[in-house]
């Protein structure tokens, strides 16, 4: 079994409630994803911010676990890929990223990696915001 760290979770949230139309649990799968992931590239922090922007709920992964390689970006979201210092490391199918895509969009949203650097890594899950009743 894998075993994960604990690691300090900040979670940065609007003063108001924030609704997104979709499967509650669905949005848990992709967020504990992202944060396994994070844990899983030996983040000692991992920064949770969801805003409001337009139609959309934006809800952004933070980590400092060093990035994914430039040469390795266009492929992470491949069923079954695994980045090189992954692979050697920390068990896993290569699945977790390209499902939690797929749950982002078969809600009406997306999962992209927004940014990546030496240091660290953001994903950006946005989702529908309900319609105005
Ligand atoms: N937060 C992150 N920081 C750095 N690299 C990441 C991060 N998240 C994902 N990656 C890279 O993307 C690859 C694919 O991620 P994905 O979640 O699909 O697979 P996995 O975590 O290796 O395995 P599984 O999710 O099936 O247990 C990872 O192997 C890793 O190289
Ligand atoms: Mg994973």
């Amino acid at each position: 079994m894998p075993s994960f760290a604990s690691i300090p979770l900040h979670a940065v949230l609007p003063d108001e409630d924030i609704e997104c139309e979709g499967d509650q649990g669905q949005f848990k799968q992709i967020l504990t994803n992202l944060i396994m992931n994070s844990s899983a590239a030996g983040a000692t922090e991992v920064a949770v911010d969801a805003a409001v922007a337009g139609v959309d709920i934006i809800i952004e992964v933070r980590d400092n676990g060093g990035g994914s390689r430039e040469s390795e970006v266009p492929f992470i979201f491949e069923r079954y890929y695994r980045g090189s210092s992954r692979r050697k490391k920390k068990q896993g199918l290569g699945l977790g990223l390209p499902l939690s895509r797929l749950l982002a969009r078969a809600n009406g949203g997306d999962l992209v990696l927004h940014a990546t650097s030496e240091a660290d890594a953001v994903f950006r899950l946005s989702l529908p915001k309900p319609p105005a009743p």
